[in-house]
């Protein structure tokens, strides 16, 4: 299934028209020629780690190529939703986009392995098996033919858990409760084994939802909800620990392709440090995060996951749908016991 671009809102199709147009105050590079200029669109605002580490990853490869590359981060979804510029990625209207592992799984269903709950242990399990060309080299390539699309790699979405306007102890607490989820089979059925209702929603429209009481919560990492201000709607934040979660950094292949051989070993280069720096990064924003949301009134509750495990750990299994997802879980699941 080839993906196609969505442009839903007036203010996103005026961001995408207006592309053209950033491009053309560009300062010239060494020898005088016009950079080339990557768009990246990023649905996260300007205070999440992303944003700061794309924004370095831009000033970097800028002064090696001697300005023959210059990388403008859209964030805030001006761009779109992750749907939608997953499709704007796969057409070449825009180059790079940050993309969460849930929206792979829509077009490569093989995804869905490092989407499942319970699938890594912690950050550090998940950064081995995410940067080992041996686990994931023929998934990051599986884009390539139909889709135009190349997997660089990942940033952790960290440990996700259930933020609800009630506290939460046990599936019980959850019954009847609108939980939003990404929009992905994984998550809705997680919610429902957790006792919940789903409602799949993107990122940028949760915070009105549960404003206006058509959502009683989310899920989602404490970065993302200090940074959307889902703590003034949700208050109680409960360590649920369902899932560590995955986003992508994903090129247009053809914008990769017409890069120099040395531009190419530059951008890798200076794109791998951005994600070695990232987990630091990380680490600092989560900290942060809870301070920032305590500081506001926001409650953060330690429970007894046990009820919600015996629940998830089943679930994983059961979505293994082919020997290439059983062979991903399992080479994932040996990484932990290293
Ligand atoms: C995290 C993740 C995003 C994702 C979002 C969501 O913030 O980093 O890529 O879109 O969760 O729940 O939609």
């Amino acid at each position: 299934m080839r993906v196609r671009p969505l442009i839903t809102s007036a203010a996103c199709a005026a961001a995408i028209a207006s592309l053209a147009a950033c491009g053309t105050s560009a300062a010239p590079a060494i020898g005088g020629e016009a950079p080339v200029i990557l768009r990246l669109a990023l649905n996260q605002t300007e205070k999440h780690p992303s944003y700061v580490a794309l924004t370095g990853f831009g000033i970097r490869l800028q002064q090696a190529t001697g300005g023959r590359y210059r990388l403008d981060v859209f964030p805030n979804e001006v761009l779109g939703a992750q749907q939608e510029v997953l499709g704007l990625t796969s057409d070449g209207i825009i180059d790079l986009a940050v993309i969460s592992g849930t929206q792979l799984e829509n077009i490569n269903p093989d995804f869905r392995v490092f989407n499942l709950p319970r699938v890594f242990d912690s950050v550090e399990h998940q950064m081995k098996v995410i940067n080992d060309p041996a686990v994931v080299g023929d998934l990051y390539r599986s884009l390539e033919g139909d889709q135009h699309l190349t997997v660089l790699g990942g940033f952790t979405q960290g440990e996700r858990n259930l933020y609800t306007k009630k506290p939460i102890n046990t599936p019980a607490d959850l019954a009847g409760q609108k939980i939003r989820v990404q929009e992905s089979p994984v998550m809705l059925r997680m919610i429902t084994t957790m006792g919940g209702s789903p409602t799949p929603m993107s990122y940028g429209e949760v915070y009105t939802a549960m404003q206006s009481g058509v959502l009683d919560g989310a899920e989602n990492n404490e970065v993302s909800y200090f940074t959307q201000k889902h703590y003034e709607v949700a208050p109680h934040y409960t360590y649920t620990k369902h899932l560590v979660g995955l986003d992508y950094l994903v090129a247009n292949s053809e914008t990769l392709q017409k890069m120099s051989p040395e531009d190419r070993a530059t951008f890798d280069r200076e794109w791998t440090k951005t994600y070695e720096e990232f987990v630091t990064l990380w680490d600092k924003a989560t900290k942060d995060a809870i301070e920032g949301a305590t500081a506001e009134g926001a409650q953060f509750h330690q429970i007894d996951t046990a009820p919600f495990d015996e629940r998830l750990e089943p679930l994983a299994r059961s979505f293994l749908a082919n020997p290439t997802q059983q062979q991903l879980y399992d080479r994932t699941r040996q990484a932990a016991t290293r």
